[in-house]
């Protein structure tokens, strides 16, 4: 969770002991427990998981588990974050067949909650790290977060969890059953990866790191299918997905873009750091036609 999260929530439980007005409350941290509110309640909406078996009390349940893990194990992620992306697996049709993916995992906090997100639809979690951090960043001019004014570096080796310590993370407050480890920096251990995939969340800092996992993860990838990443804030890690160059040259495909890019998703009112791009092979199959945008297709 980022120092500035713990802040508000720490403000927002302070105010409550307070019994403070909701016009004394500090503004922010009633908008942010507004907008928390808004993605529990598309969770708890009884059409979310209902094809896999999933009633409110057990979706209530994982959130509180979901809450837990991110005090007990390091963790870089809110459990805000959680919930949307459950929202989404969730609302996976059943009847498309195909696994969960994470590439980075650090101390496995967030591996611990896809895990339990995975084992409620059934389906696998891949888990792929280096369990030794990141790799060397070829970024030298730094990372610039322009909406929040930061500029940051990153070192060999930050972020670093071994595969033992993960695993025990996970034994102790996941479900180890629904993992399959996958060791290695992503270059060399994705090369292979030929399963289906319907759901990827990617948090692993670098542009290079995102180029190597998505290289492979891309074409697994089955259509309509949504890869959730970590790292909306970063300008040059969100310029990967808007890069033609490198869409056309490495999977011949357009640019999918990135909704989220700079600020993230709609999570708290000062900004997220999640956002996401969709595969969509087939546009007409997956979207809608609205009467607002009623121009006639050439073709
Ligand atoms: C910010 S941490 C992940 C935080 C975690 N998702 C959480 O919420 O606690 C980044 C992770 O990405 C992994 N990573 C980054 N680049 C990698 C690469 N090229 N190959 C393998 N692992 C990589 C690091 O080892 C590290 O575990």
């Amino acid at each position: 969770m980022s120092k500035i999260d713990t802040i508000y929530n720490y403000l927002y439980e302070i105010a409550k002991k307070f019994k403070l007005t909701e016009q004394e409350l500090p503004a922010e941290a009633v908008a942010r427990e507004a907008m928390h509110k808004a993605i529990l309640a598309r969770f708890f909406d009884p059409a979310v998981g209902k094809v896999y078996g999933l009633d409110l009390a057990q979706k209530k349940e994982l959130v509180e588990q979901f809450k837990t893990i991110t005090t007990k194990v390091q963790t870089a992620t809110h459990w805000i974050y959680y919930v949307a992306m459950a929202t989404v697996v969730f609302n996976i049709p059943k009847s498309q067949k195909g696994d969960l993916i994470e590439c980075g995992c650090w101390k496995g906090g967030s591996t611990a909650i896809l895990s339990l997100v995975a084992s409620k639809v059934k389906r696998k979690l891949y888990v792929a790290d280096s369990f030794e951090g990141i790799p060397p960043d070829d970024d030298k001019k730094g990372h610039f977060y322009t909406h929040l004014s930061v500029l940051g570096y990153y070192e060999k080796g930050m972020y670093d969890g071994t595969l033992t310590e993960v695993k025990k993370n996970i034994k102790e407050h996941g479900n180890i059953k629904a993992c399959q480890f996958i060791k290695g920096f992503y270059k060399d251990s994705l090369k292979k990866f030929n399963k289906p995939l319907v759901f990827a969340f990617l948090d692993v800092d670098l542009r290079s790191s995102l180029e190597d996992s998505v290289k492979y993860i891309w074409p697994n990838l089955l259509d309509n299918s949504l890869i959730y990443t970590d790292d909306s804030c970063d300008m040059d890690v969100v310029k990967f997905w808007f890069d033609e160059d490198w869409w056309q040259k490495t999977l011949k495909i357009k640019a999918p873009g990135y909704v989220g890019s700079g600020c993230g998703l709609p999570i708290n009112p000062d900004f997220s750091s999640l956002g996401y791009a969709r595969k969509i092979a087939d546009p007409g199959r997956i979207f809608k036609r609205e009467d607002w945008f009623h121009g006639k297709e050439i073709k």
